[in-house]
């Protein structure tokens, strides 16, 4: 099975590419854009420049447009694996319009058509993949950019390293989320993991799955667990990082009283590794896993996206 093969061969994503690397500071500002399996890279490019203390405005964009202050001075990163996402190619083109820097990264299609006619910096990513499988090709394409030559080879290594442990981990956590809608929760730190576990689940296991964000929900979605029809159809997970806020962390131990006090036992977990770029990418590959074992209990292909297929020629 394809999808099983190119997990399994994931950590073998994390290669350097030998491209000319870009200082976020000499920007007004950095606009990532993509959408789904490639809009990912964007959300942890951003949680890693500012991690490193980028001293610009980073955003990550989803959609057709550049918000209106968006303008010359300005560097955007168009990704998407096919290149031929409209949401990604409309937001490209508007930056090329507004004279942005624009680098563009795809396997192909019309964004390094564009790229060539324009003259801007492309990079290009191994073809062939579905867009979500080739994520490490597309997250080390865009961390070479900025110059992150040694978290890649540390990510390589480690999750190497990690393969067994986190196959083992993730088919434990199949067999206890099967038959629930997995919610995921995230911090500041790990949100964007977050958000790729509920992607994951969604195309991979063809199920769904939602995500909330601390401190956020402890305002607002905690308040929905009065309900035990909520409470008998979800399972919990959470995912935490040690170098999250103190106040976040204290509010993760809140989380998990709170729920066992309801009779639930949420799944907390934390990434394992030194670097926080090597605890997250822990966290992603073992959502890949657990993405695929659940797929195979609901006895799916992980691969097909029919629904999207659909969608995008309903829209040509
Ligand atoms: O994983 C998928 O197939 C999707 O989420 C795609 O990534 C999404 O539709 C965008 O396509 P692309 O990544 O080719 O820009």
């Amino acid at each position: 099975m394809k999808a099983q093969e190119w997990i399994e061969r994931l950590p073998e994503q994390f290669v350097v590419y030998e491209i000319t690397t870009i200082s976020p500071n000499d920007y007004r500002g950095i606009v990532f854009t993509g959408m789904g399996g490639s809009g990912i890279v964007g959300d942890v490019l951003k949680l890693f420049l500012e991690k490193d203390g980028v001293r610009v405005p980073v955003l990550s964009l989803r959609g057709y447009e550049l918000p209106p202050y968006v303008r010359e001075g300005w560097l955007l990163v168009a990704i998407s694996y096919s290149g031929n996402t409209e949401e990604t190619l409309s937001v490209a083109d508007e930056g090329i319009k507004r004279g942005l820097k624009v680098v563009c990264v795809s396997s192909g299609g019309k964004l390094r058509e564009v790229a060539q006619r324009e003259g801007l910096d492309f990079v290009e990513v191994p073809s062939n993949y579905a867009p979500r499988y080739a994520f490490g090709f597309m997250l080390s394409a865009v961390m070479s950019l900025f110059g992150k030559k040694d978290p890649i080879e540390r990510i390589r290594k480690h999750l190497e390293e990690s393969k067994g442990e986190i196959k083992e981990t993730a088919y434990r956590i199949a067999q206890v989320v099967q038959n629930y809608i997995p919610i995921v929760y995230g911090t500041p730190l790990t949100e964007p993991i977050a958000f790729r576990w509920k992607t994951q689940v969604n195309e991979n296991s063809k199920t769904l799955c939602y995500t909330a964000t601390l401190p956020e929900l402890h305002h607002n979605e905690v308040v929905g667990l009065d309900n035990p029809i909520t409470r008998n159809l979800c399972h919990f997970i959470i995912l935490w990082d040690p170098e999250d806020h103190p106040r976040v962390k204290r509010r993760v131990q809140i989380t998990e009283e709170l729920f066992k006090e309801l009779g639930l036992a949420p799944i907390v977990l934390q990434g394992k590794g030194d670097t926080l770029e090597e605890r997250l990418l822990y966290l992603a590959y073992l959502e890949d896993w657990v993405s695929f074992y659940l797929a195979e209990f609901y006895g799916y292909d992980p691969l097909p996206v029919k629904v999207i297929d659909r969608i995008k020629e309903a829209l040509n």
